[in-house]
């Protein structure tokens, strides 16, 4: 019985070995977040919608979005970007003073305006003990592309509507939302993002373009 009881657990530590040093060898497989169909799919289908069934975006799909948005790749990784999400329309009048998306942003169940932190604080690149400095930050614009881009991208994933409506640069479509969220100076409001369920049918556009791609030279 004794002889037994101890043969059993040398079994059982030899195989618990053997199962340790096949788990830490066995080739790591990549996780797949989704099937590139899928994103591909997604990608393609996405397109400005510009009229919404004025339902709301429940909390957590927005979150996801806004999640989506964050997920952007970002120029050393500064990440400027800022998401006001807008649900109060009594208030829509005043925020997009002029703006002649109004309409869009009024039927939406949601309006995001995609902010920007045009500057960035941190010791010199030269002499990383230094004090941090704040100094302009030349690639907030691309970031902030990226960031609307994927938030368009996850609104599609979610079969909602979203369009990209312009802000910055221009004045007068910049100054009342500066004014109404009080944005400090060295933020800019970028872009202004209505998303909502879809009222009707739209269709993306084919952009694909054979005379746009160029390879190995010009
Ligand atoms: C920087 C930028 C500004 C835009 N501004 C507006 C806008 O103010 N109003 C609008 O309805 N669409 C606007 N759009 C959406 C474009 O008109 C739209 O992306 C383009 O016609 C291509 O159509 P698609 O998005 O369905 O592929 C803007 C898009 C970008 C990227």
């Amino acid at each position: 019985m004794k002889t037994s009881l101890k043969t059993t657990s040398r079994l059982m530590l030899v195989l618990g070995l053997l199962f340790a040093v096949s788990s830490c060898c066995e080739k790591k497989e990549t996780p797949a977040t989704a099937s590139p169909d899928a994103t591909i799919n997604t990608i393609m289908q996405r397109k400005s919608v510009r009229s919404y069934t004025g339902d709301a975006i429940p909390d957590d799909i927005m979150e996801s979005l806004l999640r989506a948005a964050m997920a952007a790749p970002s120029g050393m990784d500064i990440r400027p970007w800022h998401l006001v999400v807008l649900t109060d329309k009594s208030k829509y009048a005043e925020a997009f003073e002029g703006n002649f998306n109004m309409e869009k942003f009024m039927q939406s169940g949601a309006v995001v305006v995609f902010c920007a932190d045009t500057t960035v604080t941190r010791p010199p690149r030269e002499n990383p003990n230094a004090p941090a400095e704040t100094k302009p930050n030349p690639m907030w614009r691309d970031d902030m592309g990226a960031c609307t881009e994927n938030f368009l991208i996850a609104a599609e994933a979610y079969g909602l509507g979203a369009v990209w409506t312009a802000c910055y640069p221009f004045q007068n479509t910049m100054e009342p939302v500066r004014k109404y969220l009080n944005l400090p100076g060295n933020v800019v409001p970028y872009a202004i993002v209505p998303v909502g369920y879809p009222a009707g049918e739209n269709t993306p556009k084919d952009k694909w373009d054979t005379t746009r791609v160029h390879y190995n030279r010009w």
